[in-house]
């Protein structure tokens, strides 16, 4: 399939790009580079051995978006594009709506317009909020979140459904994302977060590279067996494949469908510091801190049917996941170079 990646040029989207090419498809990436690389576009298709093309240009653009378009045409679309900071969101909530709903209406549209009816949508566990139960399957009941991002995710799911129905023939894919971490096993790519991380595992690999002292351990008196809080880390390969997967379901599965994307297994943060020292040999400096607001104590997912449905479930470790995303801050103690 011709397969354009929105955001393609961050984190998850080049990883993305890079199995999608591995698995035969032509795939191009449109990305206004607000927190993207093109350099990340670049060596995902050397990865592959393969060139994945790339296009500037802003989702709340529609004429930007026509271009793209124009260099298709494609068969299917995978949305990644948007702002996804929780901290940031509470902040900048209007921003948030706005560039996250604004950009995502006006990819379909264009997409109707243009008669390209695959569509694979970034979603989070966050729909789930402090989740009825665990492990979380695709029935528990989705909450409203605890912060504009998350509200957004929601929102965009409930307009999806709504896309759906007013156009039978649109098929999409909702993927509700657990914990993605680590980076591809070369080294070549990774999270490259701006700032501050706000997330563990790339919060514990700049300790591990010496960009930053010690770890804040965010509370450890949740109703855990340790006290730190428990999820479900997702290696951001395996991710990218459940992408391949879903994309190749919606060729053959009309409608709207929803999957978890996880492992099925939780580690605290404790466990997550241990891993990453047996997977590395490099000690993590700690301290306990006071809980993060909005933290919720414990959440995986039943990853059955991803695995009954698309054939797809997570092969990589936690020492997996700490032991790539440690090579790659080695390799890039600062993250891309600038293009
Ligand atoms: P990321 O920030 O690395 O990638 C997002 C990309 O979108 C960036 O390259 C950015 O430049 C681009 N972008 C942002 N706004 C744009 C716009 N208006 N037009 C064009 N490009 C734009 O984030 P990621 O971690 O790769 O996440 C990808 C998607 O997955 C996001 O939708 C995110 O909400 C979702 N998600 C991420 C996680 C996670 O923990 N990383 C978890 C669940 C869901
Ligand atoms: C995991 C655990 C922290 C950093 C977030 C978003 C979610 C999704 C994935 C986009 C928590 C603790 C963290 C640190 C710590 N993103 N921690 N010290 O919060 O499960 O999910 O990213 O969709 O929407 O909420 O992941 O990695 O931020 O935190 O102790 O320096 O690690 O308190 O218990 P989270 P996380």
């Amino acid at each position: 399939m011709r397969v354009l990646l929105t955001g393609g040029a961050g984190y998850i989207g080049s990883h993305t790009a890079t199995e999608l090419l591995n698995a035969g498809h032509d795939v191009t990436v449109v990305d206004n580079l607000a927190n993207g690389s093109r350099v990340a576009v670049r060596r995902a298709g050397r990865l592959a051995n393969g060139v994945v093309a790339f296009h500037e240009d802003d989702l709340l653009d529609t004429r930007g978006i026509e271009r793209t378009f124009e260099a298709g045409p494609f068969d299917a679309v995978v949305h990644f594009a948007g702002l996804k900071a929780v901290g940031e969101s509470v902040a900048e909530p209007l921003r948030y709506y706005r560039i996250n709903l604004t950009s995502t209406m006006n990819l379909v549209e264009t997409m109707l317009a243009q008669g390209v009816r695959h569509l694979v949508f970034s979603s989070s566990a966050t729909v789930y909020g402090d989740p009825e139960r665990v492990p979380i399957d695709e029935t528990c009941a989705v909450h409203d979140a605890s912060n504009p991002y998350g509200r957004t995710k929601l929102f965009l799911e409930r307009i999806l459904e709504d896309v759906v129905r007013a156009h039978p023939d649109m098929n999409v894919a909702r993927l509700r994302y657990f914990n993605p971490a680590g980076a591809h096993p070369s080294g070549d790519i990774g999270e490259d977060p701006s700032g501050i991380p706000n997330n563990l595992l790339p919060y514990v690999t700049q300790v591990a590279v010496g960009r930053r002292e010690i770890l804040t351990v965010n509370g450890d008196d949740y109703p855990t067996p340790d006290g730190t809080c428990i999820r479900d880390y997702l290696h951001v390969t395996d991710l990218a494949r459940g992408h391949v997967a879903a994309l190749e379901k919606l060729a053959t599965h009309p409608g709207l469908v929803t999957y978890n994307l996880g492992t099925g297994r939780g580690q605290s943060v404790y466990e997550v510091i241990r891993a990453y020292e047996r997977a590395t040999g490099v000690e993590i400096p700690f301290r306990v801190g006071p809980r993060r607001a909005g933290d919720i104590p414990t959440s995986y997912t039943d990853p059955s049917l991803a695995e009954a449905e698309l054939g797809w479930r997570a092969e990589k470790t936690i020492e997996d996941i700490c032991r790539y995303a440690h090579e790659w801050q080695t390799r890039n103690p600062t993250g891309y170079p600038e293009d």
